[in-house]
């Protein structure tokens, strides 16, 4: 991987005052290739897609279907419809939760280190009569424990708290094997390792392109054909339906029917093009680039006394560092190292019930991605040494 040349595809980081961006895990940095190819739909073609038929809206219609096979392939979905595009995992997972024919009583299982976005839906199930309930975090035994009468487990692939990972491959196969469906937020792997739906057989999947290099406000739902076809549609209106009458409609076919009004074309356009640019650069490469800086850092903050979230093994981590420096406020941490232009997240990171239940006021959480370098973390582990120092 050459992070030289890798760098010079990102506009920001050859200001001349670049940041060292260490917020991926909240937001990447999008390269020349992706806002070229959003600028070419709004100079040369910016209508609508699937609807008109002139020249401009079906040069529309052709590249975002190109979009739609380009990110079904990414996931290794059977079949580009199975890909539906929303605004990002959030949406996702609120779709599905709004969409799935219930019966009163039904189950949901989760861990107890979810974002607020598969959290907060099945809360709001319960006033519809349904179910919540919550296992330990990457803990298989737990797991089996709790899986009995689910239907659905609604689970974090990886953590934007600290980085590490369920045991999704283990905990997929026990839910089918108790007829339970698997919904899995992708949000913070999909952009670093291989999420492959079929290899994994999951259910249901969502994910975010602006953590993988693409536009803001972009994201993806796969759904295995035959379950999308058992969905009810959650936002409906125009080009959900094929045909309607003053009381009665004719639902369109799958993925449009889940799409309503006018779309994001040049966040489509331009997501698929940054799985394009992931691919080109190769997620393995990415992955175990992004281990090394963890492993880098995590060096340092152990001989800094300073607290790591989650497992000890950087190997375990992905490219998330979580941290406390004793007791200081994790946002003055942030705010000193904006000082040097070095970018994190402080706060609880959308996960405040296992900072509640946990007793933990938030943490700091620096976050890496392909265009890091070993230099760049190094600068911080230079301003971490002094920001110790004033504990
Ligand atoms: N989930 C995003 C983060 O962790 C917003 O920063």
């Amino acid at each position: 991987m050459n992070i030289e040349k890798i760098r010079k595809d990102f506009p920001i980081l050859n200001e001349k005052k670049a940041p060292i961006y260490f917020d991926n895990a909240c937001m990447t940095l999008k390269p020349v290739q992706v806002i070229n190819k959003m600028n070419e739909y709004y100079e040369q073609y910016p209508a609508c897609g699937g609807r008109s038929h002139h020249r401009l809206a079906e040069k529309v219609t052709e590249e975002t279907m190109k979009a739609r096979k380009e990110i079904a392939n990414f996931f290794n979905a059977k079949n580009e419809r199975e890909i539906i595009f929303t605004r990002n995992t959030t949406e996702g997972i609120n779709l599905v939760a709004n969409s799935i024919r219930w019966n009163k009583g039904d189950i949901i299982l989760t861990s107890d280190k979810e974002h607020n976005s598969n959290l907060i839906p099945w809360i709001v199930a319960k006033n519809r009569g349904l179910r919540h309930e919550i296992f330990k975090f990457n803990d298989v035994e737990d797991f089996k424990k709790k899986i009995k009468g689910v239907r659905l487990v609604s689970i974090v692939h990886t953590s934007n708290v600290d980085g590490s990972s369920n045991n999704v491959h283990e905990m997929i196969k026990i839910a089918h094997e108790n007829n339970a469906s698997v919904l899995l937020d992708a949000a913070q792997s999909a952009p670093h390792k291989s999420v492959d739906v079929r290899k994994l057989d999951v259910d249901f999947m969502v994910a975010s392109g602006h953590k993988m290099l693409g536009p803001s406000g972009m994201g993806v739902l796969y759904g295995k054909m035959h379950l999308l076809e058992e969905l009810n549609q959650f936002l409906v209106g125009g080009d959900t339906v094929k045909n309607s009458h003053y009381h009665t409609f004719e639902p369109e076919d799958i993925p449009e029917r889940f799409e309503a009004g006018l779309q994001n074309y040049a966040g489509m356009i331009g997501f698929a093009e940054a799985v394009r640019y992931l691919k080109k650069v190769g997620l393995k490469d990415i992955e175990e680039h992004e281990l090394k800086l963890n492993a880098q850092l995590t060096d340092a903050f152990n001989n800094l006394g300073i607290t790591i979230l989650g497992p000890k093994d950087p190997k375990l981590r992905s490219g998330v560092v979580g941290f406390n420096v004793g007791q200081m406020n994790p946002h003055d941490v942030a705010l000193m190292l904006n000082t040097h232009n070095i970018m994190i997240r402080s706060g609880m990171h959308c996960v405040h019930s296992w900072f509640n239940a946990h007793k933990i006021n938030g943490s700091a959480r620096a976050s890496f991605y392909l265009y890091n370098t070993s230099e760049e973390v190094e600068e911080m582990i230079k301003r971490m040494r002094e920001i110790v120092k004033l504990r």
